[in-house]
């Protein structure tokens, strides 16, 4: 039977944080309430010390909604834990995500520590935080780059101290696939209490990793996925909610699914684009302006015949309405024939040679050609 994978957003929060992409409290209410219908099962909305505003935004979007987890990070101290709690007191389901370096590389040249001591403090919050809320997410930043024995260590203790869920993250994209798959397997095979929490991926984009990262973490095991949408996050982003969840969709011998409902992807993108004034790149897998556009010639031909022949998606699948045909100078007689018809004109072999000979003339002046060009074009062939 398939498994659930939870769904995790932290466009509010990793996704927020980004120069230029500050959400006010009313926008992030607005984008965590169409979060809420589009399936997620925890909404991370901000990190409440942080800044007066934050804590407001944490505070209006757990009144705003109802079905999701709403989430609030922390670092591992106690004055974080607390503005988390208080920020979290009209979340109907509140959770506190709290946590501290992990790798030597952080423990030493950023919290100027030992081992020994990350995991007391990490024990400490933990503990500190359940005197909040019962449902407790633990962070080992940086974890792509931890010791496995030693993560494998703080892992077990932070779930002994009480966390339901542990973050794995690799904070700066380092990992690659494989490896990813075999850190989380050693993880799932070498904590002794692992059946008591579950395990996150939380994965970077720096090496444009983060995705296939995610998907390696959860075949080995984990169970929860953190993600923006457009993979909007801190350097080159965090992982993209769409592409994890129509790989889920689209690649269903995985045997795992999530809650989303994919048809409102494309409009969530565009909500969160606008609203962070963020433009997705075109070819942006799922939600890119090209992702259901085809314009070589050979792939037209082919899709033409047989839409499957060049998409694994249909587009309304995602929200789409269709696939377009984009009419360049690298596009087939078949494409130009099919939009000409669509536009009402039905030529015979010689005039679809003549037609297509200046449409090719066009196309390499002006680079795409659209139904108005081609009405202006088609007159001029009938009056030529
Ligand atoms: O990338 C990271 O490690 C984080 C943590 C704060 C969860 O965003
Ligand atoms: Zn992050």
């Amino acid at each position: 039977m398939s498994q659930k994978i939870y769904v995790f957003d932290t466009t509010l929060r990793d996704g927020e944080q980004v120069p230029g992409c500050q959400l006010t409290t009313d926008e992030k209410v607005m984008i965590a309430k169409q979060l809420e219908k589009l399936g997620v099962d925890i909404i991370e909305a901000g990190f409440p010390i942080s800044s007066p505003g934050d804590f407001k935004s944490v505070v209006e979007v757990s009144k705003a909604v109802t079905e999701p987890t709403v989430c609030a990070l922390s670092r591992a101290v106690k004055g974080d834990i607390e503005a988390a709690a208080e920020a979290l007191k009209f979340a109907k389901r509140p959770r506190i995500h709290t946590g501290i370096g992990a790798s030597d590389i952080h423990i030493k040249h950023k919290f100027n520590s030992t081992r020994e001591q990350i995991i007391e403090q990490a024990i400490a919050a933990v503990k500190h935080a359940k005197k909040f809320v019962e449902d407790v997410e633990f962070y080992a930043e940086d974890s792509g780059r931890a010791d496995l024995e030693f993560l494998a260590k703080l892992t077990d203790e932070v779930i002994k101290a009480g966390a339901t869920v542990v973050n794995l993250p690799d904070t700066t994209g380092y990992v690659l696939p494989h490896e990813m798959f075999e850190r989380i397997s050693y993880i799932m095979n070498n904590v002794p209490n692992i059946d008591k929490a579950i395990i996150s991926m939380h994965n970077h984009n720096d090496l444009g990793l983060a995705t296939a990262n995610t998907i390696a973490g959860i075949q080995a095991g984990a169970r929860q996925v953190e993600v923006t949408i457009n993979g909007i996050g801190e350097r080159a982003g965090n992982t993209s909610l769409e592409e994890v969840a129509m790989i889920l969709k689209v690649h269903k011998s995985l045997g795992l699914h999530t809650n989303i409902e994919s048809t409102l992807l494309s409009p969530l993108s565009n909500l969160v684009s606008q609203t962070m004034r963020m433009p997705v790149q075109a070819n942006k897998a799922i939600v890119g302006r090209n992702a259901f556009a085809h314009s070589s010639g050979i792939h037209q031909d082919g899709f033409l015949k047989h839409t499957e022949n060049y998409e694994i998606i249909n587009p309304q699948e995602v929200g789409v309405d269709k696939s377009s045909i984009v009419l360049t100078a690298r596009s087939g007689r078949h494409a130009l024939k099919h939009r000409l018809e669509m536009l009402g004109f039905k030529l015979e072999k010689p005039e679809i040679d003549d037609a297509y000979s200046r449409f090719l003339d066009l196309a390499d002046r002006i680079k795409e050609v659209n139904d108005k060009d081609l009405v202006i074009l088609m007159k001029e062939t009938v009056s030529a």
